[in-house]
Order: C-alpha cells, then sequence, then structure tokens
C-alpha cells in the first residue's frame, strides 16, 4: 500500500480545484487502479471533509475499487440493445459461474467482472470486453471460453 505522504503528494496539487474530491480519486485510481483505503483519511484531511463522506464518495461511483482489480477485468454491456439480445441472462449466469456479484473479483484472483453501458457493437449484441479486446455475439459457449481463457 501506498503510504500517507505518498498519496499526499499525489493529490495536493489538484487541492486548488473547484470541486477537488473526484479529480483526486481519480488521480489516485490511475496511479494504483484503486483507491487504497488510508487514502480516505488523508483526502478527509486535506479537504476538510469527513471521513465517511469521503467514503460516501468513492462507494457511491462504481468506477472507483476499493480493492485492486484481478488479473483480467471482463466488462458485459447492459445498455439496450445488449439487452435486448439477452445479455442480462448471460450476465446472469456468468456472475452465477464466477460465483460473485458485479465490481466483484472471483477468489482466485483472475478476473474482476464490471458492468458497461454500450461498447459501439450494438448490431453485434451481446458484447463484452475482456481487458482490451471487445467480443462481440455472445453466447454462453464463448463466454465459458473466455473464462477459461481468463483462468477464472
Ligand atoms: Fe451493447 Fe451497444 S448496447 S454494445
Amino acid at each position: 500500500l501506498p503510504c500517507d505522504e505518498d498519496i499526499r503528494a499525489l493529490v495536493t496539487p489538484l487541492a486548488s480545484l473547484e470541486g477537488p474530491l473526484l479529480p483526486m480519486l481519480h488521480r489516485l485510481q490511475e496511479e494504483y487502479g484503486f483507491i487504497p483505503a488510508n487514502a480516505v483519511t488523508v483526502l478527509a484531511d486535506i479537504l476538510n471533509l469527513g471521513r465517511a463522506e469521503v467514503h460516501g464518495v468513492v462507494s457511491f461511483y462504481h468506477d472507483f475499487r476499493e480493492n485492486p482489480a484481478g488479473r483480467h477485468v471482463l466488462k458485459i454491456c447492459r445498455a439496450e440493445a445488449c439487452q435486448s439480445m439477452g445479455s442480462e441472462d448471460l450476465a446472469r449466469d456468468t456472475l452465477a459461474r464466477l460465483g460473485i456479484d458485479w465490481h466483484d473479483t472471483t477468489a482466485n484472483g483472475s478476473v474482476t467482472v464490471e458492468p458497461v453501458y454500450c461498447l459501439g457493437m450494438c448490431a453485434c449484441a451481446p458484447a463484452a470486453m475482456l481487458d482490451d479486446r471487445v467480443v462481440a455475439r455472445l453466447d454462453r459457449a464463448r463466454m465459458d471460453k473466455l473464462l477459461d481463457e481468463a483462468g477464472a
């Protein structure tokens, strides 16, 4: 974990922005891949906010992770075109197979599953993304293959 001083050094340049909390959190996530638990105290101190307030913002925005992501990130599209092609069932089955919920990581640390809202592949729905790769026309068999590939 980064120490308080590292966190402070990273976010202090943003303190003069108007509404600095979100930019600070984005900066931390960019640097560490998640929001380290001790950052909540540091940010609360710098911004003169309550820790509960900072923590509330971190948990409200699902873009912010409170734990490091798995080795792979699977984003399943939940927007309309994909929904109409069965993405919700596919997502439910996938999460059940992995034994996790949205935003969680498998016990072996292989995969984190996130929702995404349109990948620009509506014509080939349902779509998902494994790390940087978009995968379209997904069905259960292709999803199984992806998960195997990711070591889930
Ligand atoms: Fe899923 Fe557009 S709605 S790719």
